[in-house]
């Protein structure tokens, strides 16, 4: 049996609503999601006998079960016992290069690929809309890490609806290496300060995924408008986390004064992303917030919009 190597490509959000509590607990939201060439590297290797091992480059990444990408393998193995039966167990090696922590969905990226890998791994043959729903038993944004590109999502962030690929812009990614955001504490503190906008009626929720859908955003997406995208991004959570972490506010702002077609943080942070005009400028926003922000913690990325999710390494 032959081992696989996928590229797992980190995401941001080009947009991030939140609409009200869902009944699960999470969130409902609307949001656009775009991949980005930033990708983690997974090698799956068969092994002998019936075991599911994770190994990381990276000292912050369990190796344990606590691991998304072995609860990936797990679910597939209860799910087709027969196939793991067949096929046996699998080592997962995993060489990250998303920052952890981030806002950028490494985890959720690093289990899309372990679901599309073993799928081949294990020939079961699998549509991608079936692996999408067994990634979201595991964590809303796995659906959209396993398609990849540019889409809409709604519900806990698992219905994805395809929309045109934006791949002819540079962005540059910036983060506060040792500065970490909890998801959970975000959306928390999220509920705490704003319930009392949450949109309960399930008529409106449906008003609000359709204004996305017909919205300006997803109108410039089609025009491959990028100054209009920049104008346009939006993310609910930037009101609870900068007020928390004002470092994450000014290096947005740093970024913003570099006139970009626009900055935003990813996800639930802390990672700010530029959307550049073009590669050279992308460039000089990374020497730039060097320069003028001197900060040995920060990290910052060139990197591009791309096509597609997971990936196989020929
Ligand atoms: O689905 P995932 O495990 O990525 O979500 C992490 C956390 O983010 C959840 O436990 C929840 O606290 C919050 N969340 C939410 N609503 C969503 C997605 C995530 O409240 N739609």
């Amino acid at each position: 049996m032959r081992s696989y190597s996928l590229a797992a490509h980190a995401k941001i959000n080009l947009y991030l609503e939140i609409i009200g509590d869902r009944p699960d607990g999470f969130h409902e939201l609307a949001m656009v999601m775009q991949s980005v060439g930033l990708a983690d590297r997974i090698h799956l290797e068969p092994l002998q006998n019936h075991e599911i091992r994770v190994t990381c480059d990276h000292p912050q990444v369990p190796s344990d079960e606590s691991n998304l990408a072995y609860r990936a393998a797990d679910l597939l193995r209860y799910t087709f016992p027969e196939a793991f039966k067949k096929y046996g167990g699998v080592e997962i090696q995993i060489q990250k290069q998303i920052p952890v922590g981030a806002g950028l969905a490494g985890g959720s990226a690093n289990a899309a690929a372990v679901l599309v890998g073993l799928d081949l791994m294990w020939q079961l043959g699998l549509p991608q809309t079936e692996l999408q729903q067994l990634g979201a038993k595991l964590g809303s944004d796995i659906p959209f890490c396993i398609a990849g590109g540019t889409a809409i999502a709604t519900g806990r962030g698992e219905i994805i609806s395809p929309l045109p690929s934006l791949d002819a812009a540079s962005v540059v990614l910036a983060k506060h290496e040792s500065l970490l955001v909890s998801t959970p504490q975000a959306y928390k503190a999220y509920r705490e300060q704003f319930s009392e906008t949450y949109v309960a009626d399930p008529a409106e929720v449906g008003d609000r995924h359709h204004t996305v859908h017909s919205g300006p955003l997803v109108s410039a997406i089609n025009r491959q408008d990028y100054a209009q995208i920049g104008e346009l991004l939006h993310n609910d959570l930037e009101k609870v986390v900068l007020p928390l972490y004002p470092q994450v506010e000014r290096l947005r702002d740093a970024m913003l004064q570099l006139e970009p077609f626009g900055a935003m943080m990813s996800g639930s942070g802390p990672t700010v992303f530029a959307l550049a005009k073009s590669l050279e400028q992308a460039e000089h926003i990374k020497i730039q917030l060097g320069d003028r922000l001197s900060d040995p913690d920060l990290g910052i990325w060139v990197t591009q919009l791309v096509p597609t999710g997971v990936q196989l390494i020929p």
